[in-house]
């Protein structure tokens, strides 16, 4: 016999979407649980995004988990692309109506609001099993999952499928989603290196043997990606090779990349995902269980904050008036984001990334390149979707 347990909104995942959806429904005085099927400390160890938009910490800000994210974050206002040997700055803040972008790695987001989580007392229940979905259908959708050997029911009104792209929510609706993707045939190799970073604001660079980019996590740890083929093994990058091949991607004369222990490194596929539509019946997605971009834009994480902020504006909104307006109208608000994001992403990676051998691709690349760094209305393009849109803020207004 399973237990039975009630809440208002499940939550399944307890990554950036999840846990900050189930800080903003705490602040708005409605119940969530939230189910995750790794353990803390694993959750609060994978190293992934570390690039903030101004929007996002507006987000974290309203859920509460601000304090840290303002002390520790790195505000930068402006990147560099390198392309033929020359390094370009593009002043994202001048160009993007003074709106900035903040460094605080996602590691450290998620720790933030797991610990306020905790701390106030709230449901959320890591190393769960067997976890799936039913009745979504239905105004009774359940969660079903096991915990330290037990079965449990979650019995609720919504379930948030924030369960990333590998999660359970998105295959329970797939009869009823249509899919766009793209597979890039390249990768990212990243490390996390114990230096302080050799450049102050982010590079990306253009380069004839792949793309390259430096990224920072604090005033001590550099984080550094290589462009690498799909299919590499990371036993074919011993630390040596790896400094070795950034040193010439990132070569520019009167400037060197210092060199430190390596603490870190993996490689990433590429691709870009999309669901249509993001929502069926009770289960709403949101995150990367709804749709992937490729990193270069930097784009995951903020997409996964936003589509909550707007999940959680729906949710009040329903609860307090009955109003379903915002829950009928979630995916294709959402998917205005979501697909401005897709562009941007795909955009930045062909036009970063080595593709293959024809001349007419580099050439293309290469006049792009040079029109951004010359052209202010160009750059302005770059910085806005950089930065980001605005998030709507209607659930972070006091109340
Ligand atoms: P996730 O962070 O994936 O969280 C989903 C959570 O659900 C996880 O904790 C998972 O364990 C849990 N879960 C899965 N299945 C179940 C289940 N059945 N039951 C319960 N829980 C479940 N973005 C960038 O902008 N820059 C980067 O450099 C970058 N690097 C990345 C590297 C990797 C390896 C990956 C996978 C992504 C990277 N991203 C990057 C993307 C960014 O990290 C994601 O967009 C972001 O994590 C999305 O948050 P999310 O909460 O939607 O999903
Ligand atoms: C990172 O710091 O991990 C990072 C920064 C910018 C990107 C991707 C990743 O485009």
């Amino acid at each position: 016999m399973s237990a039975t347990i009630r809440t208002q909104v499940a939550i399944v995942g307890a990554g950036p979407a999840g846990l900050t959806l189930a800080g903003l429904l705490a602040r708005a005085g409605i119940e969530s649980v939230v189910l995750e099927n790794r353990s803390r400390e694993y959750v609060e160890q994978r190293i992934r995004a570390g690039l903030l938009e101004q929007g996002t910490v507006e987000v974290l800000d309203g859920a509460g988990v601000g304090e840290r994210m303002h002390r520790e974050g790195i505000v930068h206002h402006g990147l560099h692309l390198q392309f033929a040997g020359e390094r370009h700055r593009i002043p994202l803040s001048d160009l993007a109506a003074g709106r900035n972008i903040v460094i605080y790695g996602q590691t450290e987001v998620v720790k933030d609001l797991i610990q306020a989580r905790l701390q106030a007392g709230l449901p959320l229940r890591f190393e769960v099993d067997d976890v799936s979905v039913h009745e979504i259908d239905s105004e009774r959708p359940r969660v079903s999952f096991t915990h330290e050997g037990a079965p449990f029911e979650l019995e609720c009104d919504v379930i948030a499928g924030c369960d990333g792209f590998h999660g359970v929510c998105r295959p329970a609706i797939e009869k009823q989603l249509q899919v766009f993707s793209r597979d890039y045939p390249f990768a990212w190799l990243g490390i996390l290196a114990a230096v302080p970073p050799s450049s102050e604001e982010l590079v990306y660079v253009h380069h004839d043997r792949g793309f390259a980019l430096l990224s920072l996590r604090s005033p001590e740890r550099s984080r550094l990606y290589l462009q690498v083929p799909a299919d590499e093994r990371l036993e074919a990058w011993p630390d040596e090779r790896i400094w070795e091949e950034l040193q010439r991607r990132v070569a520019l004369d009167g400037w060197t990349l210092a060199e430190g222990a390596v603490l870190e490194k993996g490689i990433t596929g590429m691709r870009s995902f999309v669901v249509e539509p993001m929502a069926h019946g009770r289960l709403f997605l949101a995150g990367d269980s709804a749709h992937i971009v490729p990193p270069t834009g930097a784009k995951g994480l903020n997409l996964a904050v936003a589509d909550v902020t707007v999940l959680a504006d729906a949710l009040i909104d329903w609860y307090a008036s009955g109003n379903a307006a915002g829950l009928a109208g979630y995916s294709e608000t959402c998917l205005r984001r979501v697909w401005r994001a897709e562009h941007f992403s795909y955009w930045m990676t062909s036009m970063l990334h080595r593709l293959g051998d024809d001349p007419f691709d580099l050439q293309i690349q290469l006049s792009q390149l040079r029109y951004l760094v010359s052209s202010e209305a160009a750059a302005r393009t770059l910085a806005e979707n950089y930065v980001g849109l605005p998030v709507n803020h209607s659930a972070l207004a006091p109340r």
